[in-house]
């Protein structure tokens, strides 16, 4: 009996990976381009980022002269990131809107993205912001494919444009896809190009340290092998007389 029961437990934790895939939403994630050497495409997130996302999220554990580690200077980052006069460099990313407000205004509080990237994966961060679609029926006159139910408007509807679900049904299966109804001001290729940069900016923010720390292992590793040659001259030295 208790053996039975060992077994029940053990196919439970078996079978935990694909309950967790399927309970999120079941949408095809495509794969994000990331590239975090890529410092151009750093900062075009990183403007995207604190010029549209910023009026309702906050990044709470992200300063913004942390940006000077993917090659911003202080000139740049407030000229670019159009920061109000009395942002200080040293401060942390602070969203425009109360999030008492927000929540009144969305029904959730639009949570911080810090480490959104973290516990979102890259890929679900780069499908969800193309996934959008115009759902008149809903109160943000907004849904999308990643998350469905979402509270959040579709913030970059001006540089995407509108989307609307298809939904298909071809011999007992249903395909649901999205097409573009009202064209944005950017084509589909640099609206998906400009999502790359984003996400790759929102892991940059999540792990900022991960650009410094390859250098840091290497600097380790070399001081290492100059001890050992050190030390190893050292116990010669020091054994010369007793041999
Ligand atoms: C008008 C306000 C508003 C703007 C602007 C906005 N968001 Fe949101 N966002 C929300 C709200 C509200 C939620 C919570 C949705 C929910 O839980 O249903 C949300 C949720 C999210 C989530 C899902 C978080 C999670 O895991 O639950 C992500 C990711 C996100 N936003 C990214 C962005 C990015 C990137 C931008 C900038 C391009 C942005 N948002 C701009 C209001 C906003």
């Amino acid at each position: 009996m208790k053996a039975i029961n060992k077994l029940r437990i053990l196919v439970l934790f078996w079978m935990l990976p694909a309950i967790a895939i399927a309970s999120e939403g079941g949408v095809h994630l495509d794969k994000a381009p990331i590239n975090l050497k890529d410092t151009a495409a750093l900062q075009r997130g990183a403007k995207l980022f604190t010029t549209r996302c910023l009026a309702c999220h906050s990044a709470s554990y992200m300063r913004y002269n942390r940006l000077r580690d993917i090659g911003m200077g202080e000139a740049q980052i407030k000229k670019e990131l159009e920061l109000p006069e009395d942002v200080k460099l040293g401060s942390t990313m602070q969203a425009a809107m109360d999030a008492s407000a927000a929540k009144l205004a969305f029904g959730v509080a639009p949570p911080d993205l810090s480490v959104i990237a973290r516990s979102r994966s890259a890929d679900w961060l780069y499908t969800y912001m193309r996934t959008f679609y115009a759902a008149p029926d809903r109160a943000s006159g907004w849904d999308n494919l990643a998350f469905p139910s979402v509270g959040m408007p579709h913030a970059l509807a001006d540089l995407q444009g509108e989307l609307k679900l298809q939904v298909e049904t071809h011999e007992g299966h249903t395909t649901r896809k999205l097409v573009l109804d009202k064209p944005g001001s950017l084509q589909p290729a640099e609206y998906d190009a400009a999502i790359a940069d984003l996400t790759n900016y929102l892991v940059f923010m999540s792990d900022p340290s991960k650009l410094v720390r390859p250098g840091l292992g290497y600097l380790v590793l070399g001081f290492l092998a100059v001890l050992l040659v050190l030390a190893y001259a050292l116990k010669k030295e020091i054994w010369k007389d007793v041999h």
